[in-house]
């Protein structure tokens, strides 16, 4: 099967893409630039204030034991609870000395090439607006507390912070072989709801997705209904999943250097030549290779899931 050419990837710009790369047809609002980037941090008001402070102590009720220990230790270093909107001025100082990132405001999902142009150079783009209380429970774009609380803590981390620029390296490569999908499932089981064994029995969430809401902590941690197969990144990629619902399958690691080389080290030019462009597994699949944690009973799924009052047990 023919594959484009590799070129020597210059990450310090924005690359030039073949035309036959498919880009998402996002519209660019006219006051950002090429990088997709806000001239400045929103100002909130102290109604948005006390609404990160609201949604930053219901997390804190239910994360101690469930969330992983890099990502409780990195709201601690952070100082995530200090009160108020974090200013990513502050927050980005604090990070450049742990791991050489910073956060960067965007106005909205932003195309993915741009998006991996900044993982690389180790930007974290995070939405600049807030939920309002009507949209508490759950919005669908990302906002400053999935972003910020959700994702950064984790980036304290010197292993994951490197797993994650590697990641967005990763991206070009990924669509100029047209093989987006398959990196992206591996971003949604790993950094959106990815679950670690830190000890024998011991699992927790290190996936912002995850980490963010209060419901899917306490389901992916301890539910009787979801697998959790230990992570298999060639099997994860051919691997399809939930958009809008709790996950029926969670994929486990058992530490942050074992996803780092997993991934890192992977021969992705060999494994995209041979992948299907759909996915082979459905996402309440368990098939012979997997190393299992927990076989699901998938309860929660098989009746319906949200919308249904499926209770998430
Ligand atoms: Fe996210």
């Amino acid at each position: 099967m023919a594959t484009l050419a590799e070129p020597k990837q210059d990450f310090t710009r924005l690359p030039d893409l073949d035309p036959a790369v498919f880009t998402a047809p996002l519209k660019r609002p006219d006051h950002v630039g090429e990088d997709w980037l806000e001239p400045k941090q929103t100002e909130y008001d102290s109604e948005d204030d006390a609404i990160w402070d609201d949604l930053f102590a219901r997390q804190m009720e239910v994360l101690p034991g469930r969330a992983a220990t890099a990502f409780l230790e990195g709201t601690e270093k952070l100082d995530l609870g200090r009160g108020g909107v974090p200013d990513f001025g502050v927050l980005s100082e604090e990070l450049d000395k742990l791991t050489g990132w910073s956060v960067v405001p965007v106005p909205m999902l932003i195309p993915d090439h741009v998006f991996f142009w900044h993982l690389a150079n180790r930007r974290f783009p995070a939405g600049n607006f807030i939920r309002t209380r009507e949209t508490f429970d759950y919005i669908q774009e990302p906002d400053v507390f999935h972003d910020v609380f959700g994702h950064v803590p984790m980036l304290t981390d010197p292993v994951y912070a490197d797993y994650m620029a590697e990641y967005g390296k990763a991206g070009w490569k990924a669509m100029r072989h047209n093989r987006l999908k398959a990196l992206g499932a591996l971003y949604w089981y790993t950094v959106e709801f990815g679950l670690i064994e830190e000890r024998p029995g011991d699992i927790r969430a290190y996936g912002a997705g995850i980490l963010s809401g209060p419901t899917e902590v306490v389901y992916a941690v301890e539910a009787e209904s979801p697998n959790r197969i230990m992570l298999n990144v060639d099997r994860v990629m051919r691997t399809d999943y939930v958009i809008s619902d709790l996950q029926p399958t969670y994929f486990v690691i058992d530490s942050l250097e074992d996803l780092y080389h997993q991934t890192v080290e992977r021969d992705f030019d060999r494994l995209y030549r041979q992948l299907d462009p759909g996915f082979t597994y459905a996402n309440t699949a368990v098939i012979d290779v997997d190393h299992v944690v927990n076989r699901g009973t998938l309860e929660y799924t098989l009746r319906g899931g949200r919308g249904s009052g499926a209770k998430p047990v």
